[in-house]
């Protein structure tokens, strides 16, 4: 396992870099939090893709080849059930959303027995994306990961119109925007790999444009984009489409109002909640989430802003070097709060989502 990462003169990005690089599974898997006790063992690919992100930005490129690796043997161990899925979906046969393919695996890449809320497309996506952005930053798409792109595509062609819990777990009954654009961007990204056959490439094309055409239609209001389609309200979720996703160019004014708007509703003193009604350990505030806020900032070209989002996410630090899944400032619902430590212990600490977003708001100010 590297820990080849070069002392970057900042102790909290250091001790990141090595967090995430001692507790990457040899399978190349990220756990999602060593200690927490309803994640411990579980690698989501939503959170493995931004950490492997994360990694890729910020010195560490090998630990994101090994995490891509990962996802490539999980997706081919699942070559079976996604042509199922594919072949119901062209022949027009209902499927149960049991028939789809897990949102977290134990690090070996098996599936655990824990119930959970398991049906949620974005991180396929996702894992296309950031294998594409990686590619991009270090110029290379190893030949290895070639089927497993193909058949993400096929799985997400075969699915991307249908309602799903989104990043938080929740709301299964809905469309979500933010899961729309990681699907969007993923399509976009296995595109561009220019690795697809051109069967493949037409139907990636034709419902990344769909996606794009649904959002404009049913996923913005008032200028913004939205928490799920038909809604008027936002998720701080949106801004990954803003950076690191850069699905949403930096210059629209459908990003600032999204932008202008999420931080208006979801964003007090630096720190910023997932969206209001959050009721999770009394609805606190992300540090992975200001980091997005942050990296949405520099995309924009505005990098006080960024830093001052980077400040804030470093002052949650715990035992002078963990980042909390949350802190319990200015909380939406305390009320709630005991409720979820009674449950499931105190808030996940560290979680490597949040070192990850550090590591990459760190790279894009330290430019
Ligand atoms: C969050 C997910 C995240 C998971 C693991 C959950 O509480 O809702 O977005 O993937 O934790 O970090």
């Amino acid at each position: 396992m590297t820990t080849a990462a070069a002392a970057s003169g900042d102790a909290l990005a250091d001790a990141s870099l090595a967090l995430i690089s001692s507790l990457q599974h040899p399978s190349g898997a990220y756990p999602a939090s060593p200690t927490f006790s309803a994640y411990a063992g579980y690698c989501w690919f939503r959170d493995g893709s931004f950490i492997a992100d994360g990694m890729s930005a910020a010195g560490d490129p090998s630990s994101a080849d090994r995490f891509f690796e990962w996802c490539s043997s999980v997706v081919l161990d699942h070559r079976d059930q996604i042509s199922r899925v594919a072949a119901a979906r062209a022949l027009g046969q209902p499927l149960d959303d049991s028939q789809m393919l897990p949102t977290r695996f134990l690090l070996d890449g098996s599936h655990g027995s824990d119930d959970w809320w398991d049906f949620q497309l974005d991180g396929y996506g996702t894992w296309l994306w950031a294998l594409e952005a990686h590619a991009r930053r270090h110029g290379r798409l190893p030949d290895s990961l070639a089927d497993a792109v193909m058949l993400t595509v096929d799985y997400l062609t075969a699915t991307w119109d249908r309602p799903c819990f989104d990043w938080w777990e929740e709301h299964t009954e809905h469309r979500h925007v933010s899961t729309l654009g990681c699907v969007g961007a993923g399509l976009e990204a296995a595109i561009a790999m220019e690795i697809l056959d051109s069967d493949r490439a037409d139907r990636a094309e034709a419902v990344a444009r769909e996606i794009r055409m649904l959002i404009s239609a049913e996923g913005v209001t008032s200028g913004h984009l939205t928490k799920w389609l038909g809604s008027s309200a936002v998720d701080a979720s949106l801004l990954a489409l803003i950076a690191p996703m850069g699905y949403l160019p930096p210059d629209s004014a459908l990003t600032s109002q999204t932008l202008t708007r999420i931080e208006s509703e979801l964003a007090v003193d630096g720190g910023m909640h997932r969206y209001l009604g959050d009721t999770f350990f009394g609805g606190g505030q992300w540090p992975l989430l200001s980091c997005f806020a942050g990296l949405a900032h520099a995309a924009m070209g505005d990098h006080s802003a960024a830093r001052a989002y980077l400040a804030w996410a470093a002052g949650t630090v715990r035992d002078g070097s963990s980042l909390p899944e949350q802190v319990p400032d200015h909380l939406l619902a305390p009320d709630f709060e005991q409720e979820w430590i009674d449950r499931w212990g105190p808030v996940a600490t560290p979680l490597l989502w949040s070192h990850a977003m550090y590591l990459r708001l760190r790279s894009e100010v330290s430019r």
